[in-house]
């Protein structure tokens, strides 16, 4: 019922991240992901945070913007004047479409106005600001944009051509922080080789990218399991990294004296826990039950954390060992089995790649020949 012209499913794997202390709880994180290490990594991580009291997080509210584009204007800025005159009635008509959500106390709160030099003429853009509570909110604030927009031609004279949610959504910001107790044992060395590690992806985007991609793995593992909009997501995050101009981290670590790192993580995250496949998928609801989030705020607030523990995790390894070591081990079951491995002999290719210490492709394939030339002895076939 999801989506259409249905022929299959692509099961992903739900891991369940643990260590984690949330604004004083206790959380399991279910993180749906196809990526080995990312759920270890993660878990490891939050150990860090657990005794200096876990990550606590921050919410600005869940404002979303939809953008409504009025073109054809002779005077752009008198009608984004006239539509500051009318806010109110503006605000009430965007309202009569959704008696629900205001009855629950949001709905649309306030208006903002941008005029945009285009290619071919300024257009003014309409902003609607609209609280959408426990919802991601796109149908809510999508139909306010269609509703409005006539009223918004009849007042400026201007014809309407874009009216669509914002997935830049700055007024749907999420903070976390954590202090992760002297991860290094006090090794001056790699917490010199930690902060050149962070420090690349504050200045140049190409590292900055990298740096935000390990942050996501967190983020949109969770985003996934609780059922919400991904793309959404990613487009938020990386436009909001993005803000001062030059793409970078969403991340800040500073280093403390006595060795302890603290780490904070700013981005928008518009997800929910009532509407779209949140709640008419059984597995969403099954990992929303497993978080005990309440509301919108929490979830964000859990999600946000998790992606500042990965983040942390990444640098961490790339300062130390460099990610391959622990990466390619987790991953040598999927290599087993890309090699030709039974079910029944993956335990057994592990366990001499292990011995061997080594996890490549080709050392791994070598083991399942070896394996099977035996069997085929011992079986006289
Ligand atoms: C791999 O999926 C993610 C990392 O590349 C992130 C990073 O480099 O910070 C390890």
């Amino acid at each position: 019922r999801l989506i259409e012209n249905v022929i299959g499913t692509i099961p992903i794997p739900i891991g369940v991240a643990t260590n984690f202390k949330v604004n004083n709880r206790d959380v399991l994180i279910p993180m749906a992901t196809e990526e080995p290490s990312v759920v270890a990594a993660a878990s490891h991580a939050a150990k860090y945070t657990y005794e200096s009291g876990g990550f606590k997080a921050s919410y600005s509210g869940s404002y979303m913007r939809a953008q409504v584009q009025l073109t054809e204007l002779k005077n752009p800025y008198f009608a984004m004047a006239k539509l500051y005159e009318k806010k109110r009635d503006i605000l009430e008509l965007c309202n009569q479409q959704d008696p629900t959500l205001v009855s629950l106390g949001g709905g649309a709160t306030d208006i903002e106005m941008h005029v945009i030099g285009g290619e071919h003429e300024k257009v003014l853009v309409a902003h609607l600001i609209v609280n959408t509570l426990d919802a991601m909110g796109a149908n809510a604030v999508n139909t306010m944009a269609e509703a409005c927009a006539p009223f918004l031609e009849e007042l400026t004279g201007g014809k309407v051509v874009l009216r669509i949610l914002s997935n830049l959504a700055d007024k749907r910001i999420v903070r976390a922080s954590a202090i992760f107790e002297d991860p290094f044992n006090g090794d001056k060395d790699i917490l010199k080789r930690f902060k050149y590690g962070y420090d690349l992806a504050t200045k140049d985007p190409y590292r900055a990218a990298t740096h935000n991609k390990g942050i996501m793995n967190g983020i949109t593992s969770v985003v996934l399991a609780t059922g919400n909009d991904t793309r959404a997501i990613e487009a938020g995050a990386h436009a909001y990294a993005a803000k001062n101009g030059h793409y970078q981290s969403l991340t800040k670590f500073e280093v403390s004296g006595n060795g302890d790192i603290y780490g904070m993580i700013e981005l928008p995250l518009a997800v929910g826990l009532v509407g779209g496949a949140t709640q008419s998928h059984p597995v969403a609801k099954a990992v929303t039950k497993i978080l005990k989030v309440r509301n919108a705020e929490e979830l964000a607030g859990v999600i946000a954390s998790v992606g500042l523990a990965q983040n942390f995790a990444a640098i961490r390894a790339l300062a130390t060992d460099g990610i391959q070591k622990g990466h390619m081990k987790l991953h040598a079951r999927n290599l087993a089995a890309m090699a030709g491995a039974k079910e029944h002999q993956i335990d057994q290719v592990i366990e001499r790649a292990t011995n061997e210490g080594k996890f490549t492709f080709d050392s791994i394939k070598k083991i399942v020949e070896k394996l099977n030339k035996k069997g085929v002895r011992e079986n006289g076939r």
